[in-house]
Parts: structure tokens; C-alpha cells; sequence
């Protein structure tokens, strides 16, 4: 069978993101078909395709995040049955298509209630987030958070979650518009870092005592900020490189205030399926009981990647992009 999918043929703008026809695989031993109805498109896409990261042999299909329904199982395949409705991360690449073949392990089942463009668009992110405040620095209630592009798509949920284990969270964000959607969606303070210095109005907010944690997705910009902004025995947990990647730095910059660092990468830190899959029901049921409320989400045709891309780079934008077949 050959379906619609888009190939990256060599890194650069997003016009490099082309659509052509792919073959679908016949389900082998433990692997089942899927047919996507909404895939994700994340920040990890625009270094894949830019050539940030030679993470996807190409040509190949990028896309590490979808959601859709079973229509093959291959032999020895039980966990699920065609119909069944799914969705998954993979570091394997192979989402931007319009059906797969796949490890049965990789997929999650959808619980009514999550729609299917939900889960394409927050699987990642609500796990990159649950594990950061439950696993890489569990956070307490009272605790003071710093999170950066907090009106983002994982910046947002970060927010929401951390507020809701009673934390007083202070997030940065690009503009005006940003710093409204931040404080309904968590925040207690919303610093606008274009026009005022974050770490001086951090050590303002939080009267010079500085921050317990701080989730700083953005990376060369404001790691030295962020690593500023903590409180003794605070620790940074930097997860992204928007702005580009940290420069090297002395590590005894971290001795004065006796802190700690991480970088984290959800693919291995929820590299268990099992864990993987108990960890997406937590987040289901924060999604169900309003906990988590999903950002406003904006809908491309699977052809239109490029535009979609483009949009993902352009700072203006607030919430979830997604692809649909
Ligand atoms: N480590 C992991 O396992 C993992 C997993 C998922 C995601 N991530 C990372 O998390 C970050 C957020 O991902 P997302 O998909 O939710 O994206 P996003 O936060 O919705 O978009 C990125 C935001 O970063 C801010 N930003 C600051 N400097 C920027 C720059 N130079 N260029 C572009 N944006 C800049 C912008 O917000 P403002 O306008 O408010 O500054 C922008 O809207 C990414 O860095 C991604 O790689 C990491």
C-alpha cells in the first residue's frame, strides 16, 4: 500500500518538508498498522529538519508524535484490535505520514474523553511535563517555580501542574498577549523578559530568597538567568534549546549556591513502556478532571507541513500545532 506522507530529502527551510508517496509496511511479528487522524508537531521537528540534530537518516519522515486507529495486527500482536484508538511518542521517527507500521509496545490506548487531536498534541509535551515536576525535581507545595516560555505548549502545562502541587510559579513570556494566557494558566507572576530583566524582577518577586526549581526549555539565552534565579540547593532543569544550545560552562559555577543541574530527554527517562503508559493515564486523568486545559490548538493538512513549521518558529504563537492527514 502506498500512502501520503512527508520526506525530508536534506535539512534546511521548511520547504524541505515535501509531500510524496510512501509504502505502508504489512504488520510484522508484534507490530500493528495504524491509521493517523492527528499528529503532533513539535519544537524537536524544527531542529530535525533545520539540521540542529542528524537525529532521522534521510530521507526519511519526520515526526515524533501521533495519534489514530488500529487497522492491522501482525502474528503474535494482542494488546490491540483494528479499531482501537491510540497514540504514541517514538524517537524512531515516521509520524508526518498518513499510516505506519509500528511496535505494539510504542502505542498508548485513548480512554474516551481524549480526543484524538488532544492527545497528538499533548502526549509529548504532558509527558516531557509530569516527568519534570514529578521525577527530575518533584516539586512541593509552597515551592517557587521558575518556567520559561510559559505560554508554550509544555511551558503552559508545566504551569498548570506545578500550581496545582502548590507551587507559587513565576513564568517569562515574549509579549502581552503571552503574559494573559500564562496568568489564567497558572502562573502567579508573568514576566515579560523583553522588557524587563527576569532575574532582577525574579529576585524581586521572590524577595531575594530565589527559586526552588527552574524549567528552562530555551536554553542559551537564559541558562546563565535561570541559574541566577535560584534559591540555595535550587535546581535548574534546563530540557530544550530554542534560542540555541548552552554554550560550555564552568561547572563550579554551580558550588556558591550548592546547586544542581539536569538535562533531561523524555524518550529515556520514560523509556519503559509500562512506566510510559502509567505515566499517560496520569495525564489523561489530569486532562479529564481540568487540571491540565489544552492550549488553543491550530490545525495544518498534512501537506501543509512547511506552513506549519514556519508557524512553530514564529514567536507569535501560542499553543499546540497539528497535522492532519
Ligand atoms: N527534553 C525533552 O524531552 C523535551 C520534550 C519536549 C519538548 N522539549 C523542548 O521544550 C521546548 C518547548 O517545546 P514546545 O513544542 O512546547 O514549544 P513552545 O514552547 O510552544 O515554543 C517555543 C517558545 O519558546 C520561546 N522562545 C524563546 N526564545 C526563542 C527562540 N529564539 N526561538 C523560538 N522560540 C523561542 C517562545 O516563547 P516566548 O515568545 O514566550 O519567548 C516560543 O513560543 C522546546 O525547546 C523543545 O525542544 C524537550
Amino acid at each position: 500500500m502506498r500512502l501520503p506522507a512527508i520526506v525530508l530529502r536534506g535539512a534546511g527551510d521548511p520547504d524541505q518538508l515535501r509531500l510524496e508517496d510512501v509504502d505502508v509496511a504489512e504488520p510484522g511479528p508484534g507490530e500493528v498498522q495504524i491509521r493517523h487522524t492527528a499528529i503532533g508537531v513539535n519544537f524537536h521537528d524544527v531542529y530535525v529538519r533545520s539540521g540542529l540534530y542528524h537525529t532521522l537518516a534521510l530521507p526519511g519522515i519526520p515526526g515524533i508524535e501521533a495519534a489514530g486507529v488500529v487497522t492491522a495486527t501482525g502474528p503474535g500482536a494482542t494488546r490491540f484490535r483494528p479499531g482501537d484508538r491510540v497514540a504514541y511518542i517514538t524517537r524512531q521517527y515516521g509520524c508526518y505520514a498518513t499510516a505506519r507500521t509500528i511496535d505494539e509496545d510504542a502505542l498508548i490506548p485513548l480512554p474516551d474523553g481524549i480526543s484524538d487531536e488532544l492527545a497528538a498534541t499533548h502526549l509529548l509535551k504532558g509527558l516531557t511535563a509530569y516527568a519534570l515536576l514529578h521525577e527530575v525535581y518533584a516539586v512541593k507545595p509552597r515551592d517557587r517555580v521558575l518556567v520559561h516560555a510559559a505560554a508554550g505548549g509544555v511551558g503552559a502545562l508545566l504551569c498548570q501542574w506545578a500550581a496545582a502541587k502548590g507551587a507559587c510559579v513565576i513564568g517569562t513570556v515574549g509579549g502581552l498577549e503571552k503574559a494573559d494566557f500564562a496568568l489564567r494558566h497558572g502562573c502567579s507572576h508573568a514576566i515579560l523578559y523583553r522588557d524587563e530583566d527576569f532575574v532582577a524582577r525574579v529576585n524581586e518577586i521572590t524577595a531575594g530568597e530565589g527559586v526552588q526549581a527552574a524549567y528552562d526549555s530555551v536554553g542559551k539565552d537564559t541558562f546563565f538567568g535561570s541559574l541566577a534565579c535560584l534559591a540555595p540547593t535550587g535546581h535548574l532543569a534546563n530540557f530544550g534549546q530554542s534560542s540555541g544550545a548552552v554554550p560550555p560552562f564552568e561547572v563550579s559555577l554551580l558550588f556558591k549556591k550548592s546547586n544542581s543541574l539536569s538535562r533531561m530527554s523524555v524518550f529515556v527517562q520514560l523509556r519503559h513502556a509500562d512506566h510510559r503508559r502509567e505515566v499517560a493515564q496520569q495525564l489523561f486523568k489530569a486532562f479529564a478532571e481540568g487540571v491540565l486545559k489544552p492550549g488553543p490548538m491550530q490545525k495544518f493538512a498534512l501537506a501543509a507541513a512547511a506552513q506549519a513549521h514556519r508557524a512553530m518558529e514564529s514567536r507569535a504563537r501560542m499553543g499546540s500545532l497539528l497535522l492532519v492527514p
